[in-house]
């Protein structure tokens, strides 16, 4: 046998912006300026989440703007190409075939660069693309919502819908960089807006005790949204999903763990039975309440903390429950079939997160049937005092 360790190092560069693509902001003319080093300016090809460019009707035209004022550091090879954004991208081949086809019209090569603007969804699409074109080019990612500037842009992942699974198709690669520009989320409604931070509150819970702290200590104003705590907030969601991405010693996922998957077993499972009515952050917050009373019920963590994270979840505006808990099918609720889907998803053996303490995490391989249905009633529960408590409060 012939044995040779092949040793790589990525970087993962994270920038944190506002306006991008004012003339005078420098970001992305730097990133690129740095590591071109051919002689030539790049080529960059430009694909935008239409959802986006809808939401923001000039931006377009500033992208042209800034490229044409940097044509020294790069070449932009067309117009912005919007793109269908949203969950349906990812179940629409032929725009995978669009981007492939714009890469090979345009001469885009392995020292060219695809700059993507978009939510989670979009980014997977153009990641995608970019990543099996010419076995991958450069890709810049440009993540426009709370969840994937905090959590799921920030990552190594890409991947469209295929055969009607999720993520079916997809790569591992780094992205060239990641540039976050706060500006983007302005544009965002606010069930959109509030989805990032559970996901914030979710990484905190697993790794940074003062993270979880902070978000306490600024609950009321991020329920409201409020633009400084919100965007420190979604920073440091950001550089704690990439911490455990550099140091967890997984970063491509060949063994079962997810931490970052915490309480996610209960949300895959929701979003899927609402038909995606509730919301990947909506669903987390009910999927976290499980299992943190779960965890209660078996003792591993004391009820005082399950209550205290409780309380932040409703404090910055989710609710823990939702009323889809309640399906079931041949008496058995159907939430507990996201159980097997979820070990299924992993591979291997079935592995669950869990928190014996805020900041640190525990991987339990079986969660008990009874104690699940347990944590769901108690949620019930839990949530029925919370409407008679309003009501009261109004009457
Ligand atoms: N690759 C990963 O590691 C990873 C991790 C987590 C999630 N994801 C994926 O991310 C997707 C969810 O991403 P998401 O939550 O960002 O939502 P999304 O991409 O589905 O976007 C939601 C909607 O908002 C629009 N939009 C995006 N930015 C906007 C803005 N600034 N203003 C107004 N509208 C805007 C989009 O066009 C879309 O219609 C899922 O497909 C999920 O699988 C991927
Ligand atoms: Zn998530």
């Amino acid at each position: 046998m012939i044995h040779r360790d092949i040793p790589i190092t990525y970087q993962h560069r994270i920038a944190f912006t506002h306006g991008a693509f004012d003339a005078k902001n420098h970001t992305l003319r730097d990133l690129v300026a740095d590591s071109s080093g051919l002689g030539e300016t790049p080529k960059v090809l430009v694909l935008v989440d239409d959802g986006v460019s809808g939401a923001d009707p000039k931006l377009l035209e500033r992208i042209e703007h800034y490229f044409s004022v940097h044509s020294d550091t790069f070449s932009l090879v067309s117009g912005p190409m919007p793109l269908t954004g949203g969950e349906a991208c990812k179940n629409d081949w032929s725009l995978v075939e669009k981007i492939w086809k714009a890469i090979e019209y345009h001469k885009i090569c392995r020292h060219s660069y695809v700059i993507a603007i978009g939510g989670g969804a979009f980014l997977d699409l153009a990641g995608f693309g970019a990543a099996t074109a010419h076995r991958g080019i450069r890709l810049i990612r440009m993540p426009t919502t709370t969840l994937s500037q905090g959590d799921g842009g920030v990552g190594v992942k890409n991947g469209v819908n295929f055969l009607g699974k999720k993520n079916w198709v997809g790569t591992f690669s780094v992205p060239f960089a990641v540039v976050n520009d706060l500006n983007f989320l302005s544009l965002l409604p606010e069930r959109a807006c509030r989805d990032g931070i559970i996901e914030a509150i979710k990484v905190s819970l697993i790794r940074d005790a003062n993270f979880y702290e902070y978000i306490e200590k600024h609950a009321a104003e991020l329920r409201k949204l409020e633009q400084a705590p919100l965007e420190k907030t979604i920073r440091r969601s950001a550089e704690n999903h990439v911490d455990h991405i550099a140091t967890s010693g997984d970063p491509f996922e060949y063994g079962s763990a997810r931490p970052l998957d915490f309480g996610h077993w209960v949300a895959h499972k929701l979003e899927q039975i609402s038909d995606f009515a509730v919301s990947h952050g909506e669903a987390v917050a009910v999927g976290m309440g499980v299992d943190l009373i779960y965890s209660g019920i078996i003792g591993i963590l004391d009820q005082e903390t399950v209550d205290r994270i409780l309380d932040l979840i409703e404090a910055v505006g989710f609710s823990l429950w939702s009323d889809f808990l309640d399906r079931e099918e041949n008496g058995t609720p159907v939430i507990l079939a996201g159980l097997e889907e979820f070990r299924e998803h992993l591979g291997g053996k079935l592995t669950i997160t869990l928190i014996p303490a805020i900041g640190e995490k525990l991987e339990v391989h079986q969660m008990d049937h009874d104690a699940v249905l347990e944590a769901l009633s108690k949620l019930r529960e839990r949530s029925e005092r919370e409407v008679s408590n309003t009501v009261k409060s109004m009457g």
